[in-house]
């Protein structure tokens, strides 16, 4: 035991345990001659080396995260039986803060949608929210996605970020007009991630213990105030400190200084979703806080940092799809589609079994019938393998209606959501920059969307811009289209 103590004390092993000859030099014929194939202490370093790297997320590859607590203050039974929304439930939790188009290496300051992705480790299993800083999204098909993505990060052949392709996908899709105007605005260049709200965006299920069903819209609303960087500083700190709101997350719970979100619901009756004004499926809008008040849920603390970013926060794998019972998914086809792709994602890029990690294992047992894979660790022994099984291993076998599912329409086709008495693309972001920003807010959007456009955009799809700012706000359109004309040289 002794001796194990001195070897662990006193130097480095293999990756089989035994110790290693020296991680300062190689063995070489003399001490100037060719170096032997035999040094497997170095070969192995090497190689392990060469593939240390998984691939980034595509996308929000740059972000970072932390765990905590989330703990349900309130009584919201009557809307969900989830066990993490029990009055007193207290679950562990890990967040996740990125932007959407950067790479691993990217700036933190640059305009962008911030990621906002929380795994709760329930009683029940894990429960996963990827929401964004932003209650709204770019487009309402997830057929457009890849198509989107694409448009804002490089071009094929210079590998340049370009504002030409942004504003081309942008005004191509006026459905995005909603989610532009919130990243042109000052949610785009949030002050740190502590100082800005969360969003599940899309519209989730709540289903009681008596399986009544309600529509819900998440809200995280930071408890540290929303701040917001201008555009001059965000670019100053982007040459600084392309790591700023990493480093300040991290160091703000070092200091012990550890920020919470208060979360509320918006809830919205079952049958209320035929009639309401919106489709309250679509994406790209909101639903007025004068139908659905906001209720609240509880809070959200972050308080401990990672020990290891690769192994807790790069392997860290969030999905959607991941619900407990008491929450499901809507006909939201956004969601729908991102149920398939997340999973399907951590497959590629940490590998098959990423759900056997520590950092995505659930805190409850697991009885699964996915079996084997490239570096499965967890294993059932010589359980079955299929279903039904006379070896007395369980399985799942409801039938009849889903809990968590809703009717549809039948016949199988390709077609935009139906359209709702209020919905159009414009009327959404119209308000919000009427209504909701202030004319500071409003001349700093114009200076913003100004700057990008005089920033390599080229017609057509500048012409296009003006007119997709003028339906969002004739006054607003008009200043942008002054703005650009006066910068043209
Ligand atoms: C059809 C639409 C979408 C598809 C197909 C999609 C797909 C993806 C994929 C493949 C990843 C990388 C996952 C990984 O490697 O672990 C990702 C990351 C992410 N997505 Fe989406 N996405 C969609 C829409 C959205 C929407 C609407 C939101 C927010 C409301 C969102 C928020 C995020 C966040 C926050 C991450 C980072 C997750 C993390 O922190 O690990 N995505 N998305």
């Amino acid at each position: 035991m002794s001796k194990e103590k001195d070897r662990l004390d006193t130097g480095s092993t293999t990756g089989a345990g035994a110790p290693a000859a020296s991680d300062r030099n190689t063995l070489s014929v003399g001490a100037d001659g060719p170096l032997l194939l035999h040094d497997v202490h170095f070969l192995e370093q090497m190689a392990h080396f060469n593939r240390e790297k998984v691939p980034e997320r595509q996308p929000h590859a740059k972000g970072a995260g932390a765990f905590g607590v989330f703990e349900t203050t309130e009584d919201v039974s009557r809307y969900t039986k989830a066990s993490l929304f029990k009055k007193g439930a207290k679950v562990d939790m890990l967040a996740r803060f990125s932007t959407v188009a950067g790479e691993a290496g990217s700036p933190d300051t640059w305009r962008d949608v911030r990621g906002f992705s929380l795994k709760f480790y329930t009683d029940e299993g894990n429960y996963d929210l990827v929401g964004n800083n932003t209650p709204v999204f770019f487009v309402r098909d997830p057929m457009k996605f890849p198509h989107f993505i694409r448009s804002q990060k490089r071009l094929p052949d210079s590998g340049l970020r370009d504002n030409h392709m942004q504003w081309d996908f942008w005004t191509n899709n006026p459905e995005s007009a909603h989610q532009v105007t919130y990243l042109m605005g000052d949610r785009g260049l949030p002050r740190t991630w502590r100082h800005m709200n969360g969003y599940g965006s899309h519209t989730y299920m709540w289903v009681n213990a008596s399986g009544e069903k309600f529509w819900v819209k998440y809200h995280f609303h930071t408890q540290q105030g929303m701040e917001f960087f201008s555009n001059a500083e965000a670019a100053t700190m982007s040459g600084q400190d392309a790591d700023f709101h990493r480093r300040d997350l991290f160091d703000a719970i070092a200091r012990g200084e550890n920020p919470s979100w208060i979360l509320s619901v918006q809830v919205m009756p079952y049958a209320d979703a035929k009639q309401y004004r919106f489709n309250p499926f679509d994406l790209t809008k909101t639903w007025s806080h004068k139908d659905y008040p906001l209720i609240k849920v509880g809070k959200m603390t972050l308080n401990r940092n990672p020990e290891n970013f690769f192994a807790q926060i790069e392997q860290a794998a969030f999905s959607p799809g991941n619900t407990v019972p008491g929450i499901g998914l809507s006909p939201d086809k956004m969601l729908l589609g991102r149920a398939f792709a997340y999973n399907d994602a951590q497959r590629n890029r940490i590998g098959t079994n990423f759900h056997q990690l520590p950092v995505n294992r659930p805190k409850v047992p697991v009885q699964t019938y996915m079996f084997d894979g490239h570096m499965a660790y967890e294993h059932s022994g010589n359980a079955p393998v299929y279903v039904p099984n006379s070896g007395g291993r369980p399985y799942a076998d409801q039938t009849g209606a889903a809990e968590d599912g809703w009717e549809s329409d039948g016949a199988m086709v390709r077609s935009a959501y139906t359209l709702h008495k209020d919905d159009d693309d414009f009327s959404q972001p119209g308000d919000l920059v009427r209504n909701v920003f202030d004319e500071a807010a409003r001349t700093r959007l114009v200076e913003t969307v100004s700057g990008a456009l005089l920033a390599g955009v080229r017609s057509p799809v500048l012409e296009r811009a003006f007119d997709y700012w003028k339906q969002v706000d004739a006054d607003v359109g008009a200043r942008i289209e002054k703005a650009v004309k006066a910068g043209k040289k």
